[in-house]
């Protein structure tokens, strides 16, 4: 089976999984490839990042069985979107019984004829949203700040993807962690090299470091993708290596 479902993933609030989900999409989508951005958090931060807050139906209404999954998907100028709303918080009430860890994979699968790389934004928490994303990657990149307890969230994340590798996804792997605003002081330094110790430890591999940027967030707080906003900044740069690599590492 390809590996094309990539989760971004930190039970960490703040690490940069929706900058890297977003512009991960945004990058692989500007070069030609098909892609689903799925908006897996309450707080719907890539819908709006893409200007879509207020969308409907949303992701759901899809895994709740209310909506088809064509009916919400949405062009951008990220690539597909299948958007969030804040209902995604009550999903756990909503998603009960048998086999309820594999609604969104039983809507993803048949997806993947259509797209080249489908990437699951993550919420910053262990619910059923995330669960749910989990058993249906194929990847876990996990997005982390190269701060000490940022840090210790890679554990606990790689400990829930290990959990759900074993009980609900056996093809899932950690592909590797991805150190977001980086700002090149002796302390991150210190702390990256931290970050390829623990990578070692789960046989994954730290990508070079996405720097910090104010144009990038500036771009957020205008509904835009960073690469789309500021195209010759450090952090856009630094996504496109990312890219480079990914794609290298998957043999694409
Ligand atoms: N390279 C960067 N340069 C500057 N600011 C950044 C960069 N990457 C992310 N940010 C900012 O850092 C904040 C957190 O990033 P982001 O929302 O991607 O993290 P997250 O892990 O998705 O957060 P949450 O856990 O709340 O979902 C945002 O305000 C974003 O604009
Ligand atoms: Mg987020």
């Amino acid at each position: 089976m390809e590996k094309k479902i990539i989760a971004i993933g930190n039970n960490k609030g703040g690490a940069g999984k929706t900058s890297t989900a977003l512009e991960l999409s945004y990058e692989l989508h500007k070069r030609g490839y098909k892609t689903l951005l799925v908006d897996l958090d309450g707080q719907r931060n890539a819908t709006i990042a893409l200007n879509q807050k207020g969308a409907s139906p949303t992701i759901f209404e899809v895994i709740t069985g209310q909506a088809e999954a064509r009916e919400s998907i949405i062009e951008t100028s990220a690539g597909d979107l299948l958007p969030a709303g804040s209902k995604l918080d009550t999903l756990a009430q909503e998603l009960t019984g048998n086999g309820k860890e594999y609604a969104l994979k039983n809507i993803l699968d048949p997806l993947r004829k259509k797209y080249d790389f489908i990437i699951l934004d993550l919420p910053p928490a262990i619910n059923a949203a995330s669960t749910n994303a989990l058993s249906a990657a194929d990847l876990l990149l996990i997005a982390s700040k190269a701060e000490a307890w940022h840090l210790e969230g890679i554990g606990a994340i790689y400990e829930n993807a290990d959990l759900i590798k074993n009980l609900c996804n056996p093809d899932l792997d950690i592909q590797g962690i991805v150190i977001t605003q980086y700002e090149k002081t002796t302390l991150q330094k210190a702390m990256y090299s931290n970050a390829e110790k623990i990578a070692k430890q789960i046989g994954a591999k730290v990508y070079a470091p996405i720097r910090k940027c104010s144009k990038a967030a500036e771009a957020h707080a205008l509904h835009k993708c960073s690469g789309e906003y500021a195209p010759k900044c450090n952090t856009t740069i630094d996504y496109i290596a990312l890219v480079d690599d990914f794609l290298k590492d998957l043999s694409v």
